[in-house]
C-alpha cells in the first residue's frame, strides 16, 4: 500500500525497514501511497469518524493501526479572526490552533504516528534533537508507548515549560553546550550506530502524522482551499508535510486547486529566506542563529529541500521578520483574538502583516495562518516584557484606586 521514496533519485525502499536517507544518494526520503488500492468513497469513510489525526488512517503509514499510540491529537480548531483581520487589513483570515494538541504543538500528529511506527517495526528506544516542543511530544509519546526516550537539547535556549514537559515524561534528557544543528548531528549519528529510532522530522513517517493539517483545514473549510498557508519554518518539516497534504488531496480529485505555501523565519535564523532571495539553487545555513523564537532557532534545515519545492511548485514565497514583529504579533493574537501562543508561531502572523504590508496579499484572499504552538510553553518571554501587576492592601478602596487614579473617579460621573 505505500513504499519509501527518495525524492532526488527515486530509489524505492520497503517502508518495514529502519531508514532515514536514501543509502544510494544520500537523499531525503518520502511516502507514497499506491492510490489505486484506496477505498473509493474515502471523503465518506473519513466523515464517520471525529476530526483527527487518526480519522485519515488510510493516508497514513501504519499497517498495524490497532497498534496506535494516541492521546487525542489532532481535530484542533480553525478560528476566523474578525478582529484581527481588521488590524491586517484582510477580510478572510484563519488561524488554525495547534496549541490544542495534548502536549501543545503540532508535534503531537507526528508523533503519535512516529511513534507507532516505532512500536511497529520493534524499536524499544526513541531519540531525537529538539528546540522544545519535539523533546515534550516524544517524551510524551514515548511514555504513552511504554519505551525509553533520549532528547538533546541546546543548553539553556529550551524554552521552560517545553523543557519541564520532557522531564516530567521521564525523557533521559541531555543538553549539549552548542546549538540544535549540533545536537541533531550528534543524535543521528547515535540512531545509526545503536538501536534507537530517530524521531526527528527527517524521520518520513513522522512527517505523514503533520500532512493531516492539511486534510483537517480542507475538511474545516468545507472542500475550500484557502489561497495562502503562511507556516513558521525551523527544520521546515511542518511546511513540507503540509504541502504534501494538499498535494495528495489533489492527486485524489479531493479538492481542485492548491494554495501557496508562505514560509516564515525569523530574521537571526533565516537561511532558507535569504538563500531564496539570492536566487540561489540551494540553501546556504547560518552558523550561529539566533532569536527569541528558540523553537525555531535553526541554521541548517534539514528538510530545506523539500520546503524549497513545497514553496516553488505553490508559487508562495519564504519571508523573515524581526524579534520585535514577532513580539508584537503575539500580543496582536492574545488581545485581539483570545489566543496564547509562543514567539515562534506569532511569526506566522508577524510574516502574514509583513506580506500585507508590501502588496503581495490581495485584501479578498483567503488565508490561513499556523499557529504551531501553545504560548504558556515560553511564560518567561511574557515577564519579560510587561511589568509586574500591581499589589495593593485587600480592601476595595486600594483596589479602586488601583483600578482608577483619583483624577479619573471624580471625573467619571460627569461623563455620565
Ligand atoms: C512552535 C514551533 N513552531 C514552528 C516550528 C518549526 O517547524 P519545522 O521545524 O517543522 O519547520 C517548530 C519546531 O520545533 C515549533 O516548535
Ligand atoms: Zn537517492
Amino acid at each position: 500500500m505505500f513504499h519509501l521514496e527518495c525524492i532526488d533519485c527515486g530509489e524505492r525502499y520497503d517502508p518495514r525497514k529502519v531508514i532515514y536517507t536514501c543509502s544510494r544518494c544520500g537523499g531525503l526520503l518520502s511516502v507514497k501511497y499506491d492510490f489505486s488500492r484506496l477505498p473509493s468513497r474515502l471523503d465518506n469513510e473519513w466523515k464517520r469518524h471525529p476530526l483527527s489525526v487518526w480519522r485519515y488512517k488510510e493516508l497514513l503509514p501504519v499497517e498495524r493501526t490497532e497498534l496506535r499510540v494516541t492521546l487525542g491529537e489532532g481535530g484542533t480548531s480553525l478560528n476566523r479572526c474578525l478582529r484581527l483581520s481588521e488590524e491586517v487589513g484582510l477580510k478572510n483570515l484563519y488561524v488554525k490552533n495547534e496549541g490544542e494538541n495534548p502536549t501543545g504543538s503540532f508535534k503531537d500528529r507526528g508523533m503519535t504516528v512516529g511513534v507507532t511506527k516505532a512500536v511497529e517495526l520493534g524499536m524499544e528506544k526513541v531519540a531525537c534533537a529538539s528546540t522544545g516542543n519535539t523533546s515534550a511530544s516524544l517524551a510524551a509519546y514515548a511514555a504513552r508507548a511504554g519505551i525509553e526516550c533520549i532528547v538533546l537539547i541546546p543548553s539553556g535556549k529550551v524554552a521552560f515549560g517545553k523543557l519541564i514537559q520532557a522531564m516530567i515524561h521521564g525523557a533521559r534528557v541531555i543538553q549539549i553546550r552548542g546549538n540544535f544543528d549540533e545536537a541533531l548531528k550528534i543524535v543521528r549519528s547515535i540512531c545509526l550506530s545503536y538501536p534507537i529510532y530517530l524521531l526527528n522530522s527527517l524521520n518520513p513517517f513522522r512527517l505523514e502524522g503533520q500532512k493531516t493539517i492539511a486534510f483537517e483545514i480542507r475538511d474545516q473549510l468545507n472542500g475550500e482551499v484557502p489561497d495562502k498557508i503562511v507556516v513558521p519554518v525551523g527544520n521546515a518539516g511542518n511546511i513540507s508535510a503540509i504541502w504534501k497534504g494538499f498535494t495528495e488531496l489533489h492527486e485524489l480529485g479531493l479538492i481542485d486547486s492548491l494554495p501557496q505555501m508562505i514560509g516564515i523565519q525569523a530574521e537571526g535564523a533565516a537561511p532558507i529566506a535569504n538563500s531564496l532571495k539570492r536566487n540561489l539553487d540551494h540553501v546556504e545555513f547560518v552558523n550561529n542563529p539566533e532569536t527569541i523564537a528558540t523553537a525555531i532557532r535553526i541554521g541548517s534545515p534539514v528538510n530545506w529541500k523539500k520546503a524549497v519545492r513545497a514553496v516553488k511548485q505553490s508559487h508562495g514565497m519564504v519571508e523573515k521578520v524581526s524579534d520585535a514583529e514577532i513580539l508584537e504579533a503575539q500580543r496582536l493574537l492574545a488581545q485581539k483574538e483570545g489566543i496564547f501562543v509562543e514567539p515562534a508561531s506569532a511569526a506566522s502572523v508577524a510574516g502574514l502583516i509583513k506580506i500585507k504590508e508590501r502588496g503581495l496579499i490581495d485584501k479578498d484572499e483567503v488565508v490561513v495562518c499556523i499557529l504551531t504552538g501553545h504560548g504558556l510553553k515560553d511564560p518567561n518571554i511574557i515577564m519579560k516584557q510587561f511589568p509586574k501587576p500591581v499589589e495593593v492592601e485587600a480592601s476595595e478602596e486600594a483596589v479602586m484606586n488601583a483600578l482608577m487614579p483619583k483624577k479619573s473617579i471624580i471625573e467619571a460621573p460627569a461623563r455620565m
